[in-house]
């Protein structure tokens, strides 16, 4: 695996792939990987002749309360990982190198941010948007990987890659999960061990909502409800969130019909879950 820091090694590596017409499958990460990522460098492996993998903790799309340095760093351990999944290039850069002065140019998103994590995390998918256009121009891939966990994350890249005519297949990746259902994620580690062991009822009361569409209800309020106070009753997190919406648009719905996503966040001590499910109706 070549490890590169800067643009100009990027480059250089990347040249010769290019000349040769070979594909390049894309998995941007903030790093702290695990099985989550590792499934999406495994989709990238199966189609492109090349895997690139990036590291990088953005600061833009972190919010002046959110955990921005706090967030998990192991570089040793993350090497291992990417080695092992079959990474060829890993970028891995300093924040000076994305961004060496304050930008004067973002992206800022008009669709899709007014719901879920949008609403209170003011920004945040300027931040994404901003890092990923930067990142596509470096990278330059065929198709780029992102993982149904974060499903707003994937509606918003879907919009930038239409708007902005990146020639790239956006590939959504299956949310891979921990044997109790609990979504992997870096964050998880900011749980104590009874938050831990509360946290499967998120994804429980996902499948429960489920389980009473696919048995004919169809009015959202009622799913809302009985997804509410699952998660209230069982767990001492706090809601942020629980919502039910159309996918990929994330407009409102009264009346559930065609594609859904039921999607939660709940704040523990000192994490934030997200969770969600998609169903075809
Ligand atoms: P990060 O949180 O590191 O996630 C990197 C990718 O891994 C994202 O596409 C995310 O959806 C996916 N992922 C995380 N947990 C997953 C799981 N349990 N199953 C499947 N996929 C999972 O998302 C980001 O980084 C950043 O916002 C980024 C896109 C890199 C831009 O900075």
């Amino acid at each position: 695996m070549n490890v590169v820091e800067t643009k100009q090694d990027l480059r250089n590596t990347l040249e010769s792939f290019m000349n040769n017409q070979q594909s390049i499958g894309f998995v941007p990460t903030m790093g702290f990987l695990h099985e989550g990522h590792v499934k999406l460098i495994e989709e990238a492996r199966k189609a492109n002749d090349v895997v690139v993998l990036s590291i990088f903790v953005n600061p833009l799309q972190f919010g002046p309360n959110e955990d921005f340095d706090s967030y998990p760093r192991d570089a040793v351990r993350d090497d291992a990982i990417a080695i092992q999944a079959g990474v060829d290039v890993l970028f891995r850069p300093q924040v000076e190198e994305m961004y060496p002065e304050e930008p004067s140019y973002t992206v800022s998103v008009q669709n899709r941010v007014n719901v879920l994590c949008g609403k209170s995390r003011n920004g945040h998918f300027d931040g994404v948007a901003t890092v990923l256009t930067k990142l596509f121009h470096l990278v330059q891939p065929n198709r780029a990987y992102f993982g149904m966990k974060d499903a707003q994350q994937v509606a918003v890249i879907d919009g930038l890659i239409e708007e902005f005519h990146f020639p790239i297949e956006l590939v959504p990746v299956q949310t891979v999960r921990e044997e109790d259902g609990l979504a992997k994620s870096s964050r998880n580690v900011y749980l104590n061990e009874k938050e831990r062991a509360e946290a499967p009822i998120l994804y429980k009361s996902l499948t429960r909502a489920k389980e009473t569409i696919v048995h004919g209800e169809r009015k959202k309020q009622v799913i809302i409800d009985q997804v509410s106070s699952l998660i209230e009753s069982e767990s001492s997190g706090t809601i942020d969130y629980v919502e039910l919406l159309s996918y990929p648009d994330l407009k409102e719905v009264e009346v559930i019909n065609g594609k859904i996503i039921i999607a939660i966040a709940v704040k523990f001590t000192n994490a934030r879950l997200i969770d969600n499910i998609t169903i075809e109706v």
